[in-house]
């Protein structure tokens, strides 16, 4: 209703009010202090989606009524006091506020018609109570994204109607022992992101109810039980960064013939592609990146008729060009991710790839790191979808093709570390979603059917849940890429990441690169630049938070000003030539150099004392160390 102010003490008058939904409004401040006293017959309290704030109020056993307690997404804080969960309450609501302290369930407590508690994403931060065991008629235990400790405490296998058990994102340790098979109508296990270890139980497969199992990013070892194919209901398996280990290829998929997404990453399985894998009719995304196993793709895999996602990097299969003829049949392909297999093949140049019954829904497409030789296959500029492409880390050879430009949804292009020669091409500076407005905003922002992981060398994996998350880019470092920076890259203006560090580019910085007013990221280092450092790059890059020109020739004054003056002497170092705060030579010499023009000479003298003035007092205590030397593989 559009409700806004605080929540009037008056209301307790209404002695006799049962239903109290004010849920969905922007009501403020904290609640009456008699509300719960006062309002005895309430049987249905839903205050939730609102801007309530404070500790909730004394609870009274005066509300001996209340069945639905919903005071979810709110901004309320301190402890949740067990009184408040009265014995005939069957749905408690507290998600998406700030309590803290311990989940309210004592251990003698009698919540026998307790069926839905919800306590996700809180600061809630003890173990779990014993007492959640006697909570007989529970069907949905919510806890996640808190600070919970400890392990599972064993009476929790007591909740025999429990279908929903969902810890995610807390500090729990501990196994999870056999004592879950007991809860046979579970279908929905969430216990992601939490230091669970040990072996997922042998007799899991036993829930035969089991719909989602989600224990992704634990501790978790041993193989992937067998029984697990008994679960055939089974729809969504995630058990992405564990240490399980074993051959995937003695396991029978065939019978899970419900599930649509499998995720079993970063995890050391060996053994070949489960062809099993491929009789799975509703999968639409599968991810066995970052394992151990071998062989190649076989032909059965485009019965996968709904396949969208399909990501098996770094692992060790070999024969890339039977791997493309063959994916190329799976029709509804939009992420594919082999980087890292395949070592020193050529790259699959057969123009016949990009024929109209191939992949032409394909829209990431990584193929970094596995050395391919050969040049930039043509038949990649057929991709009319492809907004990112990753064939960074190979052995690429030729020259840097401007028609990648005429793919009209292109917006990030890795060819870093590869052999490229030749000069950077007037065209590339064309890409429409780089250029245009209209075209850049048309960059599709739904999910992704699993994330794709863009990992720096150096860092934790950066994950990303939907494709226009990822920044409009050109990474071209570490090539031999040669001639001058084309005046036309002031086109680019959607451009986020340029790189161009570590080639052989020559001439001057172009003026023009103040046209591209949303980069964060420009990387000219390690090239055999000349002349200034255009003094417009400080007044048009206002987001520019990581900047190098170090290693070329340059000389004359360092730009100031703007985000110039966050900049270290990691910028700019290895330019004799450079004067001026933050490099070493900290004044120019007098006069100028005569390439900086009567023009600007005056009112540079000017600035250079006051930004010596200045430079000193600020020191160099400023900066972005991180960023631009990283290199980038999508995986
Ligand atoms: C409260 O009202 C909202 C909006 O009409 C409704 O969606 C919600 O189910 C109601 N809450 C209860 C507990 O009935
Ligand atoms: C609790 O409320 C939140 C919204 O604030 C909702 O998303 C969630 O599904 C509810 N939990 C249960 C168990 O119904
Ligand atoms: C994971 O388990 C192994 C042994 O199984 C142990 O050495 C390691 O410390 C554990 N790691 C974490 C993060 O708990
Ligand atoms: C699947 O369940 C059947 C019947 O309960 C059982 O005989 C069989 O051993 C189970 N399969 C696996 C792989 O555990
Ligand atoms: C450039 O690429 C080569 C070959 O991949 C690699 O050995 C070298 O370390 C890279 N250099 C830089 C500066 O990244
Ligand atoms: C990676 O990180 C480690 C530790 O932080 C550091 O010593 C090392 O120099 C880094 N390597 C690169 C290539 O940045
Ligand atoms: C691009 O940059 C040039 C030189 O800095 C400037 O004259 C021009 O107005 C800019 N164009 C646009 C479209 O911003
Ligand atoms: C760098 O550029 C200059 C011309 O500006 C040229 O004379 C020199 O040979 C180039 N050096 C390299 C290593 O390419």
């Amino acid at each position: 209703r559009g409700l806004t102010g605080v929540i009037h003490p008056s209301i307790t008058s209404l002695t006799h009010l049962t239903h109290l939904n004010l849920s969905h409004n922007s009501l403020l401040g904290s609640l009456p202090d008699d509300l719960f006293s006062s309002l005895s017959s309430l049987q249905v309290i839903d205050l939730s989606f609102n801007r309530l704030i404070d500790h909730l109020p004394p609870p009274s056993n005066k509300i001996s009524q209340l069945q639905v307690l919903n005071l979810s997404s709110n901004f309320f804080n301190g402890k949740i006091p067990s009184s408040i969960l009265v014995p005939s309450v069957s749905i408690f609501n507290v998600s998406n506020n700030s309590f803290s302290g311990s989940i309210p369930i004592d251990n003698d407590s009698n919540h026998t018609s307790l069926t839905f508690l919800d306590l996700s994403y809180n600061k809630l931060n003890d173990t779990i109570p014993p007492g959640i065991g006697l909570c007989s008629k529970l069907q949905v235990f919510r806890a996640g994204f808190n600070s919970l400790s400890g392990s599972l405490p064993d009476q929790i296998f007591n909740l025999a109607d429990l279908r929903q058990l969902s810890l995610p994102v807390n500090s729990l340790t501990g196994p999870i022992n056999d004592g879950i098979m007991n809860l046979t109508n579970l279908q929905t296990l969430e216990l992601f992101s939490n230091q669970f270890s040990g072996p997922i139980p042998s007799q899991i497969g036993n829930l035969s109810r089991l719909e989602n199992l989600l224990l992704h990013i634990n501790n978790l070892t041993g193989p992937l039980p067998l029984s697990l194919a008994n679960s055939t209901k089974l729809s969504a398996l995630n058990l992405r960064v564990n240490n399980l280990t074993g051959d995937l290829s003695s396991f029978n998929f065939s019978p899970l013939q419900r599930l649509t997404t499998l995720d079993l990453g970063n995890n050391n399985f060996t053994g070949e592609l489960p062809k099993s894998l491929y009789s799975c009719k509703s999968l639409t995304a599968i991810r066995l990146a970052n394992n151990q196993l071998t062989g190649q793709i076989s032909p059965e895999i485009v019965a996968l008729e709904s396949l969208a996602y399909f990501s098996i990097s770094t692992n060790n299969l070999t024969n890339a060009a039977g791997a493309f003829r063959i994916l190329k049949g799976c029709k509804n392909l939009t992420t594919l991710v082999l980087s890292k297999n395949f070592l020193f093949e050529p790259v699959p140049d057969d123009e016949s790839l990009g024929d109209p019954d191939g992949f032409q829904s394909l829209r990431v497409f990584a193929l970094g790191g596995c050395q391919f030789t050969g040049q930039v296959p043509t038949w990649l500029g057929k991709l009319k979808n492809l907004q990112a492409l990753d064939l960074s880390f190979n052995l690429i050879t030729g020259s840097l093709p401007g028609w990648l430009a005429s793919l009209p949804n292109l917006f990030y292009i890795d060819l870093s570390n590869n052999l490229l020669q030749g000069g950077f091409p007037n065209d590339l500076c064309g890409m429409p979603v780089l250029t245009s407005k209209e075209a850049s905003d048309k960059v599709d922002s739904s999910h992704l059917e699993l994330p794709v992981f863009v990992k720096p060398k150096n860092a934790s994996d950066q994950q990303y849940n939907r494709l226009s998350n990822l920044p409009p880019a050109i990474y071209l470092s570490n090539n031999s890429l040669n001639g001058s920076i084309p005046i036309e890259i002031g086109r680019l203006k959607f451009i986020h990441v340029l790189d161009l560090s570590h080639n052989k580019f020559s001439g001057s910085i172009p003026d023009q690169i103040s046209n591209l007013t949303n980069l964060e990221k420009l990387d000219l280092s390690y090239n055999n630049l000349s002349g200034e450092i255009p003094a417009s790059l400080k007044e048009g890059l206002h987001f520019l938070s990581s900047f190098s020109v170090a290693y070329n020739d340059l000389r004359g004054l360092v730009p100031s000003g703007g985000q110039f003056d966050t900049f270290t002497i990691s910028s700019f170092e290895g330019n004799p030539g450079l004067c001026g705060p933050p490099t070493v030579h900290r004044t120019c010499p007098q006069p100028l150099s005569p390439a900086a023009g009567p023009r600007s000479n005056s009112h540079r003298k000017l600035l250079t004392g006051l930004i010596v003035a200045i430079g000193y007092c600020i020191g160099f205590g400023f900066g972005f160390g991180f960023g631009y030397k990283q290199n980038f593989i999508v995986i």
